[in-house]
């Protein structure tokens, strides 16, 4: 009998659906039931054998029956749906208390941020900033800067040499060098700073074979002396404090005449003496002096009307001045221990 097959299957559906949960279900579900070839379609092929007065109520009854099926149905993939949903959700939960991926981050080295500063500070006075090259001939270098060959002065300055004949290319033992090409490329007024990397075959704790220096040069009428002193003091005084004493002393550079050597006291010992400063309370932060006439004629720049200082600034010595690091190795080694603590500044 019709009306009992609908029975058995609504007991069986009823059953099935409790544990439907995933859409595949859902769909095996539909074609099971109400698909072409479904239950409830063989349950219609029925219909032809119902007697024909009880075509009409069965006909009710089994439309009746379809449509509760399809309201289950219906029912079912809204459940499935919400499942789904929950599924995916958990699948993709971030979770936010989870701490962040910590990206490591570069920063500038001691030296550059020396280096940038004593730019600004020089910059605050006027100056431009020029560039040479690292590899610098023997003219620049020396000859033109008044230190002729077989010089007794080519001494103090242990120099690599490329080329074959040990005189011509080599890494400039200074910036100086780039007073030549500013001046060569410039006529007064001149202010100028050359910051770069130097080379020399030395090696200790306050020397390296490689280190840096700011060269500075101001050439104009009626320059002295007294300019480059009152600009250091101005220099030492924005780069430290007022408490960092300075002082001058006559030296030699043929370059410059008359030439000083300027020292600020020993941080390390406050100025009475250790190794850092070999005893003396005080570190040799630059060279500088008043332009050697010749050096001026030789960048034909007419001594009679023009004057101007030089100066060289060591920027490690100022780093470490600025730092209190006793080993100058500490700035080329690149220890990352070392570099983080500059990573603020
Ligand atoms: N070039 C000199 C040195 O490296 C420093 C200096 C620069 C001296 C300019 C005088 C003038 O020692």
């Amino acid at each position: 009998m019709l009306k009992d097959q609908i029975k058995v299957l609504q007991e069986q559906i009823e059953q099935e659906r409790q544990s439907i949960t995933s859409k595949e279900e859902l769909g095996a579900f539909w074609q099971k039931h109400l698909g072409k070839a479904g239950s409830i379609a063989e349950l219609m092929k029925g219909m032809r054998d119902v007697p024909k007065e009880e075509k009409k109520t069965m006909g009710q009854v089994l439309n009746e029956f379809k449509g509760m099926v399809n309201e289950r149905y219906e029912a079912m993939k809204k459940r499935v749906d919400e499942l789904e949903l929950e599924k995916r959700n958990q699948a993709e939960a971030v979770d936010i208390t989870m701490p962040a991926r910590i990206r490591p981050m570069g920063g500038l080295h001691p030296i550059t941020i020396t280096r940038n500063e004593m730019v600004n500070v020089f910059a605050g006075m006027g100056f431009d900033v020029f560039e040479g090259p690292e590899t610098e001939d023997d003219d620049h270098n020396f000859t033109r800067l008044n230190v002729q060959k077989n010089h007794p002065a080519r001494d103090m300055q242990d120099t690599f040499y490329l080329s074959p004949d040990m005189e011509s290319i080599l890494l400039r033992t200074h910036t100086s060098p780039g007073q030549i090409r500013v001046m060569d490329m410039k006529k007064p007024p001149i202010k100028v700073l050359v910051p770069g990397n130097v080379f020399r075959s030395d090696s200790d704790a306050t020397h390296s074979p490689m280190f840096s220096q700011m060269e500075g040069l101001v050439v104009d009428k009626g320059i002295t002396l007294c300019d480059l002193q009152g600009m250091l003091d101005q220099f030492v005084k924005e780069m430290f404090d007022e408490n960092v004493r300075t002082r001058l002393r006559p030296s030699y550079f043929p370059f410059t005449e008359p030439s000083v050597e300027v020292d600020v006291s020993c941080f390390e010992c406050g100025g009475k003496g250790c190794s850092l400063c070999k005893h003396t309370g005080w570190i040799e932060v630059l060279g500088g002096g008043v332009v050697h006439r010749q050096v001026l004629e030789n960048c034909g720049i007419d001594s009679s009307v023009y004057s101007g200082f030089a100066f060289g600034i060591g920027i490690e010595r100022i780093a470490m001045l600025k730092y209190g690091i006793n080993n100058m190795s500490v700035l080329f080694k690149n220890d990352l221990r070392v570099l983080k603590q500059f990573q603020s500044l």
